[in-house]
């Protein structure tokens, strides 16, 4: 059946609608936002409508699709139990604006979640706030902000980050008013602690920093990193986009960090992409934690006698920090990403260490099957030089700078035929420091016979003739498109709309 975008559903209607409001009848709606007509829905039928969404479904990829090894993105299974527990009427059916004795098994869950984020991450305090990555960034740059401005030293208005960051940590320090200094990396892609010592000063108010970094290696000079920050009076800032690889492992409060976000969606499990939905909590030292944006969940000592206690026996409130920074999200955040990662947390406990582990695992294995595969496919000129031998964590990137100059396909043609072969391409071009770059994260959920099927398929499309990748993916329900003329020409109506 083709698709239903554009049909107007000619013989008759699948709804009812009820006839526009006049402009007397709605006095505070400005009179030119009052509908003058019934709008313009599609006259579909209900099996129409459900076979147009089912169609549309299987035009579409995910992770309960096929293998999807987008580096920096943690694509990984989603357990379905998580979604059970969301949907439960005791969760689902809470309203914001319940009073709090209303809300103790709500409120403990809350508190719990701190809790262990705080443990895991070796921090004091802990906001469910920010809904991602980006804006836990933002909050906890904020929350740094404002401590040095409590303490007078105003003139910290710089934030070192090493270029192989990920592009929200410059943009969110940024956002906030900072100015950014950018360090370089050392030639295996580590931080280099020279340059960071030559710019850490009395004028830098953080340093923010991936560990395991964007190339999936692990900074072990993070310790003497974060000295040389802390001697120059700054904070040091963890963008804890890759704690899947460390977690029950380290932690960033090990390596001398004072504040840390957390991708909720990545480490903990819960459903993403373009973005979102997600969330990206903070972790913060006692020092920042008076700033941090409210409502906390916070806990008391509660006497018998108090019908409203807990069944754990304490009660719960919530709690506005002294020096908040404000709010950055309304209500209790994105609360139905906490909860499903709170029952991932919990139906997993100390074991998501060992899922830690199997990322990296995976990841390392993969990295090395893909390296064996080609070379018996006879592509060796995969790895740059040295490249090989490099223990990864729960990524990699993979440099197709010499296959382009051997073969001259590009880091996007493998990509694209990668999609022709039925998975999701990986990372391509990101981190802008190795050239030609695919990014490779195969997260712990994924099985040794599709690993080893990923890197047989690698391998072939490597072989494949360079004039046929150019022009793929030919399979796909869209073609390659022009990015540059769809970016200089967007056009974000479907031709429906002006129907
Ligand atoms: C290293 C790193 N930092 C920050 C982010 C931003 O996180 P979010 O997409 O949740 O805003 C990402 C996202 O992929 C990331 O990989």
């Amino acid at each position: 059946m083709s698709h239903l975008f554009g049909h107007n559903g000619a013989e008759g209607e699948g709804y009812s609608q009820p006839a526009p409001l006049t402009t007397a009848q709605t006095p505070s709606v400005p009179s030119a936002l009052v509908r003058a007509r019934p709008a313009r829905w599609p006259r579909l039928s209900e099996p129409e409508m459900v076979r147009h969404y089912t169609w549309l479904s299987k035009r579409n990829f995910g992770i309960d699709t096929g293998f999807y090894p987008l580096g920096s993105c943690t694509m990984k299974h989603n357990p379905r139990v998580n979604e059970v527990i969301a949907q439960l009427p005791g969760i689902a059916d809470i309203h914001p604006h319940q009073p709090e004795h209303q809300l103790q098994g709500w409120l403990s869950i809350y508190y719990e979640m701190q809790h262990m984020l705080a443990v895991v991450a070796g921090m004091d305090d802990v906001t469910l706030q920010p809904v991602a990555g980006a804006q836990g960034e933002f909050t906890a740059i904020r929350c740094i902000q404002e401590y040095f401005r409590l303490r007078g030293e105003d003139q910290r208005t710089k934030v070192i980050v090493p270029d192989s960051a990920h592009g929200t940590n410059p943009a969110s320090a940024a956002m906030a008013g900072f100015e950014i200094v950018e360090i370089p990396s050392l030639e295996d892609g580590r931080m280099d602690l020279e340059a960071l010592a030559a710019v850490a000063d009395e004028t830098t108010a953080a340093m923010m920093i991936t560990n395991p970094n964007t190339l999936g290696l692990f900074e072990a000079d993070i310790s003497e990193a974060s000295r040389i920050v802390h001697d120059a009076g700054g904070q040091m800032y963890y963008d804890g986009a890759n704690f899947n690889a460390i977690l029950g492992i380290t932690s960033p409060g090990l390596m001398g960090f004072d504040a840390v976000h957390f991708n909720l969606h990545k480490t903990f499990s819960q459903p993403h992409g373009g973005g979102g939905p997600g969330s990206g909590p903070i972790g913060v030292k006692s020092h920042l934690a008076p700033f941090l944006p409210g409502p906390v969940a916070a806990r008391d000592e509660a006497s018998p006698e108090d019908v409203h206690r807990s069944l754990d026996g304490h009660i719960y409130r919530w709690h506005e920090p002294e020096h908040s920074i404000g709010k950055v999200q309304q209500w209790h955040g994105n609360a139905g990403a906490v909860i499903r990662c709170w029952a991932y947390y919990r139906r997993y406990g100390s074991g998501l260490k060992q899922m830690s582990e199997h990322a990296v695992l995976n990841a390392n294995y993969l990295r090395h099957a893909i390296h064996r595969e080609a070379k018996a496919a006879g592509v060796d000129h995969l790895f740059e030089d040295g490249a090989e031998t490099e223990v990864a964590k729960h990524e990699f990137t993979l440099s197709m700078q010499p296959a382009k100059e051997a073969l001259g396909v590009s880091a996007m043609d493998v990509a694209k035929g990668l999609l022709d072969r039925g998975y999701m391409a990986p990372t391509v071009y990101f981190p802008l420091v190795v050239p030609e770059c695919m990014m490779i994260e195969p997260t712990e959920t994924e099985s040794k016979d599709t690993l080893d099927t990923f890197a047989e398929h690698f391998a072939q499309v490597l072989k494949t003739d360079p004039e046929t990748l150019h022009e793929a993916p030919i399979t796909t329900p869209v073609r390659r498109v022009d990015e540059v003329y769809a970016a200089r020409n967007l056009c974000l109506k479907h031709p429906f709309d002006e129907a």
